[in-house]
């Protein structure tokens, strides 16, 4: 079997990036994961990456002020250096132009933390408390150019209960997370899953 070489991009603590780690140190799992990039230099992750034996990046957005374009023409660069055949968002905070989309179509995963389509954009663990919704989740969805829409991979829900604060419900949906971004991922690399053959859409 030849692993699928993995690049994870992320901007901060990198929990689902350890989770994709974790789960690719399995000999029988499909993917390697080859590189983590951070946009962020701070970003907690790059520490876990590196403990983890892992190659990091840092290509900090701020160095290329409001050129989007230059930024993603160097994050591009720095995949393609790394050889890597498909890439993973994992609370990865920049939006990403149609350009780099279509470089990686069907080839790009990203978790978002609500039952997609419900709840696209940020602070969906306020809003699901805010609107009383009875349940919650977390989706894996293929990227495409619009935000927190693409045809879902994976996604699993819980229970919103009562006296639920953000965190205590952000807790119970980062371990959905952790459980269906490795299940998603595996799909992809295994050509189980891909953006053609995929029925459901998220937007
Ligand atoms: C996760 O909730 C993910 O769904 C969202 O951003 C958060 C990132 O957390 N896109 P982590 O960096 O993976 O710990």
């Amino acid at each position: 079997m030849t692993k699928k070489r993995v690049g994870i991009l992320i901007s901060g603590r990198g929990s689902n990036m350890a989770a994709l780690i974790e789960a690719a140190r399995d000999a029988n799992y499909p993917a390697e994961i080859a590189l983590v990039i951070s946009n962020r230099p701070e970003a907690p992750g790059l520490a876990r990456a590196h403990e983890a034996g892992v190659a990091t990046a840092v290509i900090d957005h701020t160095a290329f002020g409001a050129d989007r374009g230059a930024f993603e023409r160097a994050l591009h660069a720095k995949l393609l250096q790394h050889r890597i055949d498909l890439v993973c968002l994992a609370g990865f905070m920049r939006r990403l132009t149609p350009w780099f989309v279509s470089q990686w179509n069907g080839r790009m995963l990203n978790i978002h933390p609500s039952l997609l389509p419900q709840f696209k954009g940020l602070d969906t663990h306020r809003r699901v408390l805010e609107t009383g919704a009875t349940r919650h989740g977390a989706t894996v969805h293929f990227v495409v150019a619009d935000v927190d829409a693409g045809p879902i991979v994976a996604q699993d829900s819980v229970p919103v209960l009562a006296g639920d604060t953000e965190a205590t419900l952000a807790r119970r949906v980062l371990e959905v997370e952790h459980r269906i971004y490795p299940l998603a991922l595996r799909d992809l690399a295994l050509g189980r899953a891909s953006l053609a053959s995929s029925t459901r859409h998220a937007g």
